[in-house]
C-alpha cells in the first residue's frame, strides 16, 4: 500500500470509531460536574456498572428511564435534582435497586455494603449541599 494512503485511512478509521462511540448504546462517562452537583469517580463507577444500563436516555427499560435518567440528572433544576438524589439514597438503602430480578440473573449487579454506603452518602450529601 502506498504510504500516503495511510494517513487518510487512519483518519477515516478514527472518525468511524468516534461515531460508533457516540451512538453506542452503553455509554460511560467519568467525573461529571454541573454547577452544584459533582459525581466523583467512585460513585460514577457504581452508577456505570450497576444502574446506568436501565437509567439512561436510550434504555430499553421504559419505566426505569422515566423515573431516573442519569444523562439528564445534571441538567435538572436544583429542586428536581435534590428529589432524585434522595430517591437514589432511599432505594439503595431499602435494597430496592438494583432490582432483585436482575440480581437473580446477574449476581454481579448486586451492590456490596461498601458500595451502598458510598452511593447513599454521596446522594444524601449532594442533596443537602444543593441548597447551601
Ligand atoms: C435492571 C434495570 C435496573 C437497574 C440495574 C437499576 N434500576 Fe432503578 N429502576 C428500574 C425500574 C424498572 C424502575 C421503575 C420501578 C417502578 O416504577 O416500579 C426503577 C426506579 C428507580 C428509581 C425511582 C424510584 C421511585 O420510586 O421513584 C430510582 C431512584 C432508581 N431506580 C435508582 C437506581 C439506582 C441508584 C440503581 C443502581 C444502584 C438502579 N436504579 C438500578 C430499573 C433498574
Amino acid at each position: 500500500m502506498k504510504k500516503y494512503l495511510i494517513i487518510p485511512l487512519a483518519l477515516f478509521a478514527a472518525i468511524l470509531f468516534l461515531n460508533f462511540n457516540t451512538t453506542g448504546k452503553v455509554q460511560t462517562y467519568t467525573s461529571v460536574t454541573s454547577p452544584g452537583l459533582t459525581i466523583p469517580d467512585d460513585v460514577q463507577k457504581i452508577i456505570d456498572n450497576h444502574c446506568y444500563d436501565c437509567h439512561n436516555a436510550n434504555s430499553e427499560s421504559e419505566k426505569g428511564k422515566k423515573k431516573l435518567d442519569f444523562d439528564k440528572l445534571l441538567k435538572l433544576k436544583k429542586s428536581k435534582q435534590a428529589g432524585k438524589l434522595s430517591k437514589i439514597a432511599d432505594v439503595v438503602k431499602e435494597d430496592e435497586m438494583p432490582p432483585a430480578k436482575i440480581i437473580e440473573k446477574y449476581p454481579e449487579m448486586a451492590l456490596s455494603a461498601e458500595q451502598k454506603t458510598t452511593i447513599t452518602k454521596w446522594a444524601e450529601d449532594a442533596a443537602n449541599s444543593l441548597f447551601n
